[in-house]
């Protein structure tokens, strides 16, 4: 099969901005539905172990379902992903503070980029066909002060689909002046189908010893825990939903999994296994790989289902998982996890894949 794409039009943002979708059919037979629209993820078909191809993100048809912000239906999430305690923090001797947009426990913090983040604004699109590849290179400028965040930062991220169902996200961005950049994709993942109901039937390994548990406003404490013999250990794998119930100080506090595990590869330059979701019921798969040191994981238990999905039933309860990679929350006022401050004129880059298979 070679690889191909169409655009078409996916309305008007609440914003007024003219959004485009873009279907991307790689030649393994993935195919991806993507809008400039916050580089959404409208839908995604992948194989289960017969061949049979299913729509497996969860979104909805109504534009407004895509109208940016919590709880961030398969966007990228920029410029600072998750949450910064209190909205503040200091860089180079200046104090920043942002605007309250998440309030776990009424404590209110800095969620995914601030009121009005990168997930929600009409990107410049360029798709392509390359060799075997097919793709589309999103960028946007995000102008000094922005959500009150300093410098002007080019950013560009890149979605490929290969011929081997490698769906790849190469993100790059430049400041004019020292900022925070902690950027991550936010799609939700569930292979049995968007309303086929909870995904705690998905087995989940997650290539971690560690996570960092949080305050009750969802604030890492800075300390680094080990997973050994608690609900956060997925070193084998494991359903999602056969500890989530479990009376546990942090499960309580994310009302189940949502929460950042500190990956045991590290960061690195080349992308190294982080985590992989299997449904057993169908055989669809899908391992990231990804240059980030931490990955989040959110169950979706927060979600608001009152909103309908994309076949017009209403949204479960646990619909969907993400599978974030990123550096550590709070990362501006915790020195003691790795920095997101990039320096003026270095390029920030980090690499994601989600690998699909069926077995
Ligand atoms: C966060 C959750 C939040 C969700 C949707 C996730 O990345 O960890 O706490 O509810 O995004 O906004």
């Amino acid at each position: 099969m070679k690889p191909s794409y169409e655009v078409s039009n996916f309305g008007v943002t609440k914003y007024g901005e003219k959004a485009s979708k873009f279907t991307l059919r790689g030649a393994g037979g993935v195919v991806l539905e993507v809008s400039d629209y916050g580089g959404k993820v409208v839908r995604l078909f992948t194989p289960d172990r017969d061949g049979a191809m299913k729509d497996v993100v969860v979104g909805g048809d109504d534009p407004s379902f895509w109208d940016g912000g919590d709880p961030y239906w398969g966007c990228i999430i920029g410029r600072v992903g998750n949450r910064i305690a209190g909205g503040r923090f200091s860089l180079n001797g200046k104090d920043y503070e942002l605007a309250l947009n998440n309030f776990p426990a009424g404590i209110g913090c800095s969620l995914h980029g601030g009121k009005r983040g990168w997930d929600a604004y009409v990107w410049s699109a360029k798709p392509f066909v390359d060799g075997d590849d097919v793709g589309v290179e999103f960028s946007r400028v995000s102008p000094d002060g922005e959500e009150n965040y300093p410098g002007t930062v080019i950013a560009k991220v890149t979605y490929t689909l290969t011929k081997d169902n490698v769906w790849r996200v190469d993100y790059e961005a430049q400041s004019d002046e020292d900022t925070p950049i902690n950027m991550t994709q936010h799609v939700y993942f569930n292979f049995k189908g968007e309303s086929g109901g909870t995904i705690e039937d998905h087995v989940m390994t997650i290539a971690a010893s560690n996570v960092t548990p949080t305050d009750a406003g969802q604030i890492p404490t800075g300390e680094i825990a080990k997973v050994d013999g608690t609900p956060f250990d997925f070193r084998k794998g494991m359903r999602i939903g056969e500890r989530i119930n479990e009376p546990d100080e942090q499960l309580e506090i994310g009302k189940g999994y949502d929460h950042n595990w500190v990956l045991d590869k590290g960061q690195g330059d080349a992308v190294g296994y982080a985590a992989s979701l299997y449904c057993p019921l169908n055989g669809r798969k899908v391992e990231v790989w990804t240059t980030e040191p931490c990955l989040q994981v959110y169950t979706a238990n927060w979600a608001s289902y009152d909103q309908k999905a994309k076949g017009g039933e209403h949204l479960s309860f646990r619909c969907g998982v993400a599978l974030e990679t990123q550096h550590a929350p709070d990362s501006p006022n915790k020195p003691q996890f790795p920095s997101i401050i990039v320096k003026k004129g270095d390029i920030y880059r980090s690499s994601t894949e989600f690998r699909f298979s069926a077995q």
